[in-house]
């Protein structure tokens, strides 16, 4: 396994639009090992394909167990996933490891159910609410080409944009 580097804001992969995982073979598990190693080194809880570079529907998300501890029991593959149902809405924090050290409050459906395929090309069904609700919309959203910051209404983008800047020169130091 290898960890990967991570495709950061403004660079134009990430407004790719993923294609379909067509073949569930060596070469997709391969990829989701390496974006499981890459999240865990990075501090992610849910990371896309799309954010190591590669423009396909996959995606994981870990929000470990009730001590927030990650492991293969809690981690979830997803694989061309489509929402079925959305309802209700809530305002939650998120941070993005394309977006690193910025954090704002994003207004995200409260309940999904989403139908995805794991790495074997199974189907499964699942009903999301909380905070793994809004890990599937964010994690969608990176195969769509969006970012949180795009959710973000216009008084909060400009305050995103001035504080992008400084991390920017700090990060340059
Ligand atoms: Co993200």
């Amino acid at each position: 396994m290898a960890v990967l580097d991570i495709v950061t804001y403004p660079n134009k992969i990430l407004k790719q639009i993923s294609k379909p995982v067509e073949r569930f073979d060596e070469e997709l598990h391969k990829l989701l090992d390496d974006m499981y190693e890459t999240m865990l080194a990075k501090n992610g809880v849910g990371l896309a394909a799309i954010q190591v570079g590669i423009p396909r529907r996959a995606l994981i998300i870990d929000l470990g167990d009730e001590d927030g501890k990650q492991s293969k029991e809690t981690l979830i593959e997803v694989i061309n996933p489509e929402f079925l149902v959305w309802e209700g809405s809530q305002k939650d924090t998120e941070g993005c490891l394309s977006v690193p050290e910025y954090f704002d409050e994003v207004e995200r459906y409260e309940k999904v159910k989403v139908k995805f395929f794991d790495r074997f090309g199974k189907e499964h069904i699942m009903d999301a609410d909380g905070l793994l609700s809004v890990a599937f919309q964010h994690e969608t959203d990176h195969l769509d080409g969006h970012l949180f910051i795009e959710r973000l209404d216009y008084i909060k983008r400009k305050k995103f944009e001035k504080e992008w800047k400084k991390l920017l020169k700090k990060r340059k130091k």
